[in-house]
């Protein structure tokens, strides 16, 4: 062993590469090499000579490993150390740019919108865009058959599932919240969301975006709607906005209204986007009907509530001034970009 050992030591002592190590390894230490021999030699002894010889075999071999081991480790770094020396790195090359992507309108809008209403103490809603028949329709007291369905109950779902849709409206989150309530108490929310419908024009899309306001509580009367959505419009287009309100229906609400507010391209004299008009219609609302608040469980004698919805994506063109809707989910890039602009920060 000892001899072995210093002739081991002596040739390693003359490797300069990894390649040789390794050969050097393989005649050393493989299945037929001396190293093996040496165990080898151990059937021929008797108990106690094998105990003795044993120990120092093992001895023996963990020195040559580890002879085999430092020199591999040695030799491994100095190949890193040479790549590292030849490998510079031109720091004054120009590097690639990197391509920042940009808010995408519609989510500005919501943002503004959400933190408009949150300002005012609501929370902010989310449900579901596929939404059973009961929570689009039937729960905001539109009956199966009612005629006000038409317009709406669109994109079903099909076999099992034949009573869900694709929810035509965001007030789903008016029946939501309200049967989600366990106390039955007051609720003031806002739910922003994707829709759907069958539309497919330049001014209505298969899919946009609404947001949802409901307030319930004791005590609330039309004075607080409309104290809320006249500012919601100035806030969001301009304090000089003129707020209209005129009568109309909704099944859930009673009574209803549509609001309209002066048109903010000619201040109301009538232009192209207004049709003439100088008003242009932005929102549905009304006092929630007490149908609909007695089919969630609320005590209609109790509770009163206002509603309202709206077309984030209508605000988006307007403030945005954006011609088609359909641009707005086209996802195309150089659309979207110049959104990414100081001025409309
Ligand atoms: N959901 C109605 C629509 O989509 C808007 C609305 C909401 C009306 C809430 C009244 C109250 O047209």
């Amino acid at each position: 062993m000892d001899s072995l050992l210093q002739e081991i030591k002596e040739k390693i002592n003359n490797i300069k590469t990894l390649k040789e190590l390794n050969d050097l390894k393989v005649e050393y230490l493989s299945k037929k090499g001396p190293v093996n021999e040496l165990s080898s030699k151990m059937k021929d002894l008797s108990v106690e000579e094998k105990k003795e010889y044993g120990m120092k075999l093992n001895a023996f071999k963990l020195e040559v490993n580890s002879l085999f081991d430092s020199l591999k480790e040695q030799l491994e770094n100095e190949v890193l150390n040479e790549k590292l020396k030849n490998e510079t790195i031109d720091i004054t090359l120009p590097s690639k740019k990197v391509k920042r992507g940009s808010k995408h309108p519609m989510s500005r809008m919501v943002e503004e919108f959400e933190d408009l209403f949150v300002s005012m103490g609501y929370t902010v809603y989310d449900g579901p865009e596929i939404e059973s028949d009961e929570n689009c329709f039937q729960k905001l007291n539109l009956p199966v058959g009612h005629p006000a369905r038409d317009a709406q109950d669109t994109f079903y779902l099909e076999n099992e599932y034949e009573n869900y849709l694709l929810r035509s409206q965001t007030s789903t989150a008016q029946v939501r919240a309200m049967e989600e309530h366990t106390e039955k108490g007051p609720i003031r929310i806002v739910c922003p969301g994707k829709v759907y419908r069958r539309d497919e024009d330049a001014t209505h899309s298969h899919q946009f975006m609404q947001i949802e306001g409901l307030v319930i509580d004791e005590n609330i009367s039309m004075a607080d709607l409309k104290g809320t959505l006249e500012l919601f419009c100035k806030k969001i287009l301009g304090e000089k906005t003129e707020v209209r309100f005129r009568p109309s229906y909704f099944p859930f609400t009673e009574p209803s209204v549509e609001v309209d507010v002066s048109c903010f391209k000619c201040g109301g004299k009538g232009c192209n986007l207004c049709k003439q008009t100088g008003w242009i219609e932005v929102l549905g609302a009304g006092m929630v009907h007490p149908n609909v608040l007695e089919m969630s469980g609320y005590d209609s004698k109790k509770y009163q509530g206002f509603a309202f919805g709206t077309g984030i994506d209508r605000f988006a063109m307007f403030k945005y001034g954006i011609p088609d809707i359909r641009t707005i989910y086209g996802n195309d890039i150089r659309f979207l970009k110049q959104f990414d602009r100081k001025d409309v920060e």
